[in-house]
């Protein structure tokens, strides 16, 4: 669904190794004055929002699961980096962004409006 939308990029690092230099494989970021989380599984990057539908837990205090998913820390609750479904059945849903790594950067699309 990603592909038929409009997207505005915006950089957010470097690179992909200087985000994430800490070790950590969720960082979180700042895009166009919104705070967004950019994860790293099999090194590929996910963009998704850096507060969890449920009630608010902090996704760059979470970790990323064997599978992709990105796990929240507050009630660990988990959602596939791939599209934020709610992969645990709660119902909720994780806002997901694209992510993409040039030689110029790392880089987060907005949908434009
Ligand atoms: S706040 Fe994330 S699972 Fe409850």
């Amino acid at each position: 669904m990603q592909g038929s939308k409009t997207y505005r990029w915006f950089k957010v690092a470097e690179s992909a190794a200087e985000l994430f230099m800490s070790g950590r494989s969720i960082v979180q970021v700042q895009a166009a004055g919104r705070e967004l989380c950019i994860a790293r599984h099999d090194q590929t990057l996910y963009g998704c929002a850096s507060r969890c539908p449920h009630a608010s837990g902090r996704m760059a205090d979470g970790w990323v699961d064997a599978l992709g998913q990105i796990v929240c820390p507050l009630h660990r609750y988990k959602f596939k980096l791939s599209n934020g479904v709610n992969s645990t059945g709660e119902g909720y849903f994780l806002k997901t962004y694209p992510v993409k790594e040039t030689d110029d950067g790392v880089f987060v699309g907005l949908e434009a409006t």
